[in-house]
């Protein structure tokens, strides 16, 4: 590259610092490939979890209006899309079930035949390659949209470890590798752990959704998982989205009691939570781009205010530069086809 040459009548104080410029960061950033040679972050399909909404079998499959490109799926469909995942690249899908029916408790989430047990069976059946995993929580079970039990007004949260061993064993049973406890009671790594470990399957490992905020970024999931909290909301249990520290006292907890995985949720307004618990700790992190944080994405693109595109791997490798070794997002299969 030739230097321009300046004016005569230029300040010469001008043309000293030009020549003096020894440091020159832009000849790393000349040519594509040399952006590539000196690239830092890279995020690749395998760093991806796809969610999964699976609905019962006599329900439509129809696409999410705050999620375009998300849909519920029944057993097939939810199949198909694994097999669509996996040839993309991705070898991990986490699912969440939308019940036929629900009661005070959530009983219809241990249920054998339940929209999680079966396509958990039935992915593992058609592609037993991929990793698959089951969200663990009661609100898409419960009629009060709560992620526990309730004493009154209030989440019980003893009452409630049982019920949510109950259900992850039951994923467990059906063939799930791993279950994600996403309800933010406290012990319940070590209740889901011992209550594995009880039935013989050792080997299932639990990736805890160990910091959860609770944030208004969740709202499209809702719709999607039917699971709004009927009254009130989920403060007394999710945290506040002011707190850090607080978030590395949760990660370590949920370390103590077994968690194999650990996660931050969500991830984009909590990139600080997420670079913190990477200095903190070894175990592999996880974090959560919520439905939100993809609707978002979605609505700004549809408009043409954003290049949906190149916005989705920003957002996807600053989540990584982070320090987040894996990424949940709805974005998985589109972002694996695109890079
Ligand atoms: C269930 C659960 C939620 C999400 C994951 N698991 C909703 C909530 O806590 O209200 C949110 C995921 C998303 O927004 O994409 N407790």
């Amino acid at each position: 590259m030739k230097m321009k040459t300046l004016p005569k009548n230029a300040n010469p104080s001008i043309e000293t610092q030009q020549a003096d410029l020894k440091k020159r960061p832009r000849r790393l950033r000349r040519t594509e490939s040399v952006r590539a040679l000196v690239r830092e972050t890279v995020v690749r399909p395998e760093d991806l979890i796809y969610p999964l909404f699976v609905v019962p079998d006599n329900r439509p499959h129809v696409e999410i209006r705050s999620m375009p490109g998300v849909w519920h799926n029944r057993v097939r469909e939810a199949v198909d899309e694994s097999l669509r995942a996996f040839d993309a690249g991705i070898r991990a899908v986490l699912l969440f079930g939308l019940p036929e029916s629900k009661d005070a408790i959530g009983s219809s989430s241990w249920d054998p035949s339940g929209p999680v047990q079966t396509a958990v069976e039935a992915i593992k059946h058609a592609v037993p390659q991929m990793v698959v995993m089951a969200d663990v929580c009661l609100c898409e079970y419960t009629d009060h949209g709560h992620c526990g039990v309730l004493d009154g007004q209030d989440v019980d949260n003893d009452a409630t470890l049982p019920l949510l061993a109950k259900q992850a064993v039951s994923f467990a049973r059906a063939g799930a590798d791993f279950v994600a406890p996403s309800d933010m009671m406290d012990g319940r790594v070590a209740a889901i752990r011992s209550a594995l470990d009880a039935a013989g399957m050792t080997e299932i490992g639990i990736v805890s959704y160990a910091a959860k905020f609770a944030y208004g970024f969740y709202g499209p999931f809702r719709e999607a998982a039917e699971s709004p909290p009927q009254f009130g909301d989920r403060r007394t249990y999710q945290m506040d989205p002011a707190n850090v520290r607080e978030a590395l006292r949760e990660i370590e907890l949920d370390i103590e009691e077994g968690a194999d995985m650990v996660m931050v949720k969500p991830a984009l307004s909590y990139l600080d939570v997420i670079r913190a618990a990477r200095e903190r700790f070894d175990l592999p992190l996880a974090a959560y781009n919520v439905s939100g944080e993809y609707a978002m994405v979605k609505a700004a693109a549809e408009r043409g205010w954003i290049d949906g595109t190149r916005v989705m791997h920003e957002i996807l490798t600053s989540i990584k530069r982070a320090g987040a070794d894996l990424i949940i997002t709805y974005f998985a299969v589109e972002f694996a086809r695109s890079s």
